[in-house]
């Protein structure tokens, strides 16, 4: 990951909530981006001072952000996209083309094009579908891009390669791919909680029986990502014949665990087709 430095380059963010501090601070903390290079804009002072404490640039000025920034994050809520844009027409000094990378959910490549028409032609646009743990540098951001050259593309999945996995795909499963990806740390969380409650019923102290099932989540994951086998064959690997843990499992089939969690990732997707639709 050694080919870029990044630390001349200059990057905004317009929208300055969760988002864009599970990004921008987490490459900051990392030291990968120098806070006196990072410009954030937003509609209010609400989120801005936490910028200011880390050292970066805070704005009301949308334009200020455009002026001063090679590549503008937009990384305000869905609908407040067009008010943002009228913004930072009305109050930049200048023309460029930067490179734009959106996190809103469910605005398409084309539609984000349309929107950007009057402040840029042709404008470059990576549109990412990123998650909250980047914040811990685990996350997944998955995107696809419009206009943009290979080195636009390189660069951007070095950046966000540094606070988790990376990786380009085809705009038509960005719904898909988010259903997991984008929703998955709920459901994540959910298990987490629903595991140490049984911990809990079963003596453990809650704060142990959180942590360790935490870890649990952790550990598994790191099976299936390092040892490359599949998740079914590591789990029979540790069902002994007529052992606790395949107990376990038949309780979990009787709780229609495996359904759930399909079930759970096909409506975030279709929840996020129909928005998708309605923001076109
Ligand atoms: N949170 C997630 O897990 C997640 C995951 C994937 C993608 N996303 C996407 O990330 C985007 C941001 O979500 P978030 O959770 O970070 O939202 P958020 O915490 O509410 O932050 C939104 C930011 O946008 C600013 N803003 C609003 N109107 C603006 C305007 N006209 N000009 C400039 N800034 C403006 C807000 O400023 P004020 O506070 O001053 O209004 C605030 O700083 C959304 O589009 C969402 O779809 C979120």
């Amino acid at each position: 990951m050694a080919k870029y430095n990044f630390e001349s380059t200059k990057i905004g963010f317009i929208g300055g909530g969760n988002m864009a501090s599970a990004i921008g601070a987490g490459l900051i903390r990392k030291g990968i981006l120098k806070a006196n290079n990072v410009w954030v804009s937003a509609r209010t002072n609400r989120t801005l001072g936490f910028w200011s404490d880390l050292g970066a640039h805070a704005t009301l000025k949308n334009g200020e952000v455009f002026d001063n920034c090679d590549v503008i994050f937009l990384a305000m809520k869905p609908h407040m996209l067009e008010d943002a844009l009228d913004s930072l027409n009305a109050t930049r000094s200048h023309k460029h083309s930067p490179l734009f990378v959106s996190v809103l959910v469910g605005i398409p490549l084309d539609s984000l094009a349309y929107k950007l028409r009057h402040i840029v032609e042709h404008p470059r646009i990576i549109r990412c579908m990123p998650n909250t743990p980047m914040m811990v540098g685990e996350g997944i951001t998955v995107y696809c891009s419009l206009n943009t050259t290979n080195g636009d593309v390189d660069m951007i999945e070095t950046l966000l390669s540094y606070i988790g996995v990376a990786e380009s795909i085809p705009e038509s499963l960005m719904n898909a791919v988010g259903g997991l990806s984008g929703s998955g740390p709920a459901y994540a969380y959910l298990v987490i909680e629903a595991l140490a409650d049984g911990a809990v019923k079963m003596g453990v102290p809650r704060p142990m029986a959180t942590k360790f099932a935490a870890q649990v989540l952790v550990g598994a994951g790191k099976m299936v990502l390092e040892t490359g086998r599949h998740p079914g064959q590591l789990k029979d690997e540790v069902c002994s014949p007529g052992g606790t843990t395949i107990t376990g499992i038949h309780a979990m089939e009787c709780g229609q665990v495996r359904a759930s969690m399909m079930n759970a990732v096909e409506a975030a997707v279709k929840k996020s087709n129909e928005l998708s639709s309605k923001t076109k």
